[in-house]
């Protein structure tokens, strides 16, 4: 698979996120086409319908369309606590560890990780335990935020029910951090406006699985979605002919949602290929959405690595944290040659392939 002109290794399937996703043909003819006008001055037509699809999609009255899911988060944590205010939020979730905690950073926001099951669930008894009493040695508890799907799992409409109740009781707010919103929905067989019901805000990125270039959107009330359009300008998201790049979450969200099935379906193929591997353990009841989590020895990571590499096969494996995500770009082929690099690699002995 390697091609002797470019010198590089001809990418049949791209498994390390679903954010390596290329727009198609049908959704770069409709960025081409959109209709576009100044969106600072509330001008564009094609952000303005992206926006009220989105809201109309999870049953709320408005949305904000930023540039990334990074600002979407951030722009929900500022809308609702303020200076000295504190999120609770789950500690292996993508706000607390890979946000560079921007809402600390840049808006005084206190943030309490907390602890949370295999599927990011967060009990009603850590909820409660975490809420700080109205004393002035404490930040002021105001959010909660959950992730769904959480590295491929989803918490049920109950988990969240019980997560979102226990934060009222105590005066919360509630936010969730849906990068992969509709994955959860899908996985979960309900309605995208149920999953979004219990909270106020819902940020989902559309450059994941459902296919786009770039872009987010921000879901909740018309309240803490004007602030958020505040906080957007602020901080430099506040773009112009921007909709160019909505219509193609646009598409996304008219036409690629159903399809999520698909690449949930060649997971749990995948990953029941690679279960049946000998040396190697995948845990097919974590396959839920589109994201396979096998256990490979550290030792093995970087050699299958570059052996999947060098038949056109990207993955991300790295010592206690290897993934493999499906999206819309792995097709039939893409499946095979996952499937057929897994299998060679460890079929091949030791010394040949691995380093020790
Ligand atoms: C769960 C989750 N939330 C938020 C984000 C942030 O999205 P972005 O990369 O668009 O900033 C990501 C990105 O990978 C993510 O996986």
């Amino acid at each position: 698979m390697y091609d002797l002109e470019s010198r590089t290794h001809a990418i049949v399937a791209d498994l390390r996120s679903d954010t390596v996703t290329k727009p198609c043909d049908s959704m770069r003819a409709a960025m081409a086409a959109a209709e576009v006008g100044d969106d600072v001055y509330g001008e564009d037509p094609t952000v303005a319908r992206l926006e009220a699809l989105a809201a109309e999609m999870l049953g709320k009255e408005a949305a904000i369309f930023a540039p990334s899911g990074t600002q979407t988060n951030l722009l929900g944590v500022l809308s609702h606590c303020g200076r000295g205010e504190e999120a609770l939020i789950g500690r292996r979730n993508h706000i607390f560890r890979y946000e560079g905690l921007g809402s600390a950073v840049l808006g005084g926001v206190a943030v309490a990780p907390l602890e949370q099951a295999a599927n990011g669930a967060i009990s009603r008894e850590t909820i409660a335990a975490a809420v700080k009493p109205d004393d002035p040695h404490f930040p002021i508890s105001r959010l909660l935020c959950l992730e769904n799907s959480f590295y491929g799992r989803v918490q049920s409409l109950a988990e969240i029910d019980a997560a979102v109740t226990a934060a009222r009781a105590a005066g919360l707010r509630a936010h969730l951090d849906g990068a992969r919103f509709f994955n959860a929905a899908t996985a979960l067989g309900v309605e995208p406006a149920a999953l979004a019901a219990p909270f106020d805000s819902i940020s989902i990125c559309l450059s994941k699985g459902l296919g786009a270039p770039v872009g987010s959107v921000l879901v909740g009330d018309r309240e803490t979605i004007a602030k958020a359009r505040r906080y957007r300008k602020m901080l430099g998201g506040g773009m112009r002919q921007v909709g160019v790049i909505a219509a193609a979450g646009l598409f996304a969200l008219e036409n690629l949602v159903e399809r999520l099935e698909e690449d949930h379906a060649r997971a749990k193929r995948i990953a029941q290929r690679l279960a049946a591997i000998e040396g190697l353990a995948v845990d097919l009841s974590a396959v839920e959405t589109n994201m396979i989590f096998p256990q490979i020895a550290d030792a093995d990571c970087a050699p299958l690595r570059d052996y999947a590499a060098a038949q056109g096969v990207a993955l991300s494996l790295h010592p206690g944290e290897s993934r493999l995500v499906v999206h819309r770009d792995v097709d039939d082929a893409g499946e095979q040659a996952v499937v057929a690099a897994f299998e060679e690699f460890y079929a091949t002995p030791n010394e040949e392939v691995r380093r020790d």
